[in-house]
């Protein structure tokens, strides 16, 4: 079990600058994802730490000990850096029986496959895979040959895991299943692990902390919860919550911070680097929007109520997603109650709402 530690690390590939300066540790045991767009930089990071591809700048340590650093000239080579990887295609090799596919990293470093037995049929164990030993990849289903792949990355030992995208072949049920089960055992072995993926579901329900990326650079890492409910900018709100972005004007001064959005006036939590006068964008969760028939009469903040015409209602199951268009623009909200097509009060709460200068959002 070990310590990750990235510093100031760049990856350039000609005028691209693809991993721009990126630094973060990761705990003993712990869970970290990267989550972020597709091109975003995160197999390219995955590929530095695994010692495939070599970065323009920085330093990489698994537990204080230097793997890499450029400017030492330092880059141990992928099989002396104990790092288990599972690629995004997880890669068996088809003329290889699972034993054979397992016991491969243990015949790079020498051991014989008399010596091997025990440590591959442990792997395949962790797995669940064990009466499947003497089976050829074809004839396993995709997550069973994704468990292989887990298993191969796994009987070594390695001091830190590195999965890139290692469900995503996978169709969405058996998806469900492999997240549970690639939870329980990373709980079980308590192991290093860095996840990569752009499912933002995947990340808040499997990582102890993620890492938000975007064009090269981490733009937030907290905890699930933290990311969720106090997202530092708009593209963390919108990419972790499916947030609703409306474009204002803030409107500072009163005791409240508020933001003009079209003909209203929106009384929000809190807004985040954006001054006076600034333009900013609103971002407010489908599933905190409350909507009314009509204003009541004691509502306490009449400014974050506005008049609105329900578009478009669609049935999730247990709630509508219903699409208003509202003097602002459209808004999106989730609400369990039934309404007509037709007018409508929209509700913000203001606890519910935090602001962003446009600046950050783009
Ligand atoms: N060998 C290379 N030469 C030139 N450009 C590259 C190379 N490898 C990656 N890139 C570029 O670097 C950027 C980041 O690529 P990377 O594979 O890290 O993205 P990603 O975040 O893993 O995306 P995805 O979610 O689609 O897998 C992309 O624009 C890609 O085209
Ligand atoms: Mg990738």
């Amino acid at each position: 079990m070990s310590k990750l530690t990235v510093e100031r690390l760049s990856r350039r590939f000609g005028a691209q600058t693809v991993v721009n300066d990126v630094s973060f540790e990761i705990a003993d045991g712990e869970f970290l994802t990267l989550l972020g767009p597709s091109g975003c930089g995160k197999t390219t990071m995955l590929s530095a730490i695994a010692g495939l591809d070599a970065p323009t700048s920085g330093r990489i340590l698994i537990d204080g000990e230097p793997i890499f650093d450029a400017a030492r000239d330092c880059n141990l080579p992928p099989e002396r850096r104990q790092v288990g990887m599972v690629f995004q295609s997880y890669a068996l090799w088809p003329h290889m029986k699972v034993r054979d596919n397992v016991a491969f990293p243990l015949r790079m470093r020498g051991i014989s496959m008399a010596q091997a037995q025990d440590k591959i049929r442990w792997a395949l164990s962790l797995v669940e895979m064990e009466p499947y030993i003497d089976r050829y990849p074809h004839e396993l289903s995709g997550g069973q040959q994704q468990r292989v792949a887990l298993a191969r990355a796994m009987v070594y030992g390695p001091r830190l895991m590195l999965l890139d995208e290692p469900l995503s072949n996978l169709d969405a049920k058996l998806r469900l299943r492999a997240r549970g089960w690639l939870k329980e055992l990373q709980q079980k072995l308590r192991i290093t692990t860095l996840y990569v993926t752009h499912d933002q579901t995947e990340a808040l329900v499997l990582s102890d902390r993620i890492a938000v990326m975007q064009n090269g650079r981490i733009e937030q890492l907290a905890s699930p919860v933290e990311l969720y409910e106090h997202p530092q900018s708009a593209f963390i709100a919108d990419f972790v919550g499916h947030s609703n972005l409306l474009n204002g004007v803030v409107q500072n001064g009163a005791a409240r911070a508020k933001v003009r959005f079209g003909e209203h006036v929106i009384a929000v939590e809190k807004i985040l680097r954006a001054a006076d006068g600034a333009a900013a964008a609103i971002a407010v969760r489908p599933e905190n929007i409350v909507l009314h028939r009509e204003i009541a009469a004691n509502a306490v903040d009449r400014c974050n109520f506005m008049p609105g015409q329900i578009l478009q209602r669609d049935f999730l199951g247990a709630r509508y997603l219903y699409l208003i268009e509202t003097s602002g623009g459209i808004v999106r909200a989730e609400v369990a109650e039934h309404f007509e097509k037709g007018e409508v009060v929209v509700e913000l709460p203001a606890h519910a709402c935090v602001a962003f200068s446009r600046d950050v959002a783009a």
